[in-house]
């Protein structure tokens, strides 16, 4: 047990978040106060019980034994109080990738809602790069902010601000736009001026309506191109000494991502094939003979 200023970073220490879980898989998340206390169905347990233990260890409530974590990334957007929908962990790692958030990036995330996003894209771009995130409401941003603060000291280089997305982007020369908004096709105008040349906007949304409606967009502004559009499938698996099997329920859909690259004007197919029909033709949907 160690405490205090040069603790390892693995052990508990005032301000932590500290993840409970008990034998079926419940969980609590709690920051951790001194002279606190922890109240559950099976008794009381100090918060300086943890504090100097090492994440990982287990502990004992009244008759109840709790697995005690420092929690994950994951685990903590799962946890976290919410303002909004969050983008969750399962599309958090392809938006990182997929949009290529890079040490050092400059990058603009909208609408904040609740956070989740924020926590990753801080990550990702390290100390060396700027975050720039807009939300419609003061109130969410602050909530948003505070979820970040539970979890680590809010950097210097994340800047929030209250604005309208569909509006402008007063910022220039950004590398990477991430937007979790309803209506993203309001945004590609000004966008394709905000990002630097070969930039990424990567749109998250939750219905093919709106995708269809984006990249109808994308076909209309000169400078997008390559745009891709794709959903990801968790399908846990349940594992015990007697069976290994897919678990019975699985969340079945999130949303849709959706990319597309800053290029020079001058698309590789020119708008009249690109087809907006609600009702694709045959022969749009039949694979080539060739
Ligand atoms: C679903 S939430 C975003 C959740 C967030 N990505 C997360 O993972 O926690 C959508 C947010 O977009 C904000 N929003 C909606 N329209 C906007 C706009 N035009 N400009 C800026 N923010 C907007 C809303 O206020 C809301 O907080």
């Amino acid at each position: 047990m160690s405490q205090g200023q040069f603790a390892p970073r693995w052990v508990f220490q005032p301000g932590d978040q500290a993840l409970l879980i008990d034998r079926k898989g419940r969980r609590h998340m709690l920051t951790l106060e001194p002279g606190k206390a922890f109240h559950s169905n099976a008794g009381l347990f100090p918060h300086d019980g943890l504090i100097g233990q090492d994440s990982g260890c287990r502990i004992q409530i009244g008759s109840q034994k709790m697995l005690a974590l420092k929690p994950t990334l994951a685990e903590y957007v799962q946890e976290m109080p919410r303002v909004t929908q969050v983008i969750y962990p399962k599309d958090i790692g392809p938006i990182l990738t997929y949009a290529d958030v890079f040490p050092g990036a400059r990058v603009l995330e909208a609408g904040m809602g609740s956070g989740s996003l924020t926590l990753a894209l801080v990550g990702a771009i390290g100390p060396q790069g700027r975050l720039f995130c807009y939300d419609l409401h003061q109130e969410t941003i602050d909530k948003a902010l505070r979820n970040l603060r539970r979890r680590s000291p809010v950097p210097d280089n994340l800047t929030a601000q209250r604005g309208d997305v569909y509006q402008a982007i007063t910022e220039k020369e950004l590398d990477r736009i991430i937007l979790d908004v309803p209506e993203p096709w309001n945004v590609v105008p000004h966008a394709a001026n905000a990002l630097v040349p070969g930039g990424i906007l990567l749109c998250w949304l939750p219905t093919v309506l709106q995708i269809h409606r984006l990249a109808k967009a994308f076909a209309q502004q000169p400078e997008f191109d390559l745009v891709d559009s794709f959903e990801v499938i968790l399908r846990p698996w349940h594992l015990t000494g007697q069976s290994a099997r897919p678990v019975h329920r699985m969340i079945a859909h999130t949303g849709f991502i959706t990319t597309a690259r800053k290029c020079a004007p001058g698309k590789f197919l020119r708008p009249d094939q690109w087809s907006f029909d609600l009702e694709p033709t045959a022969a749009a949907e039949r694979p080539s003979e060739a």
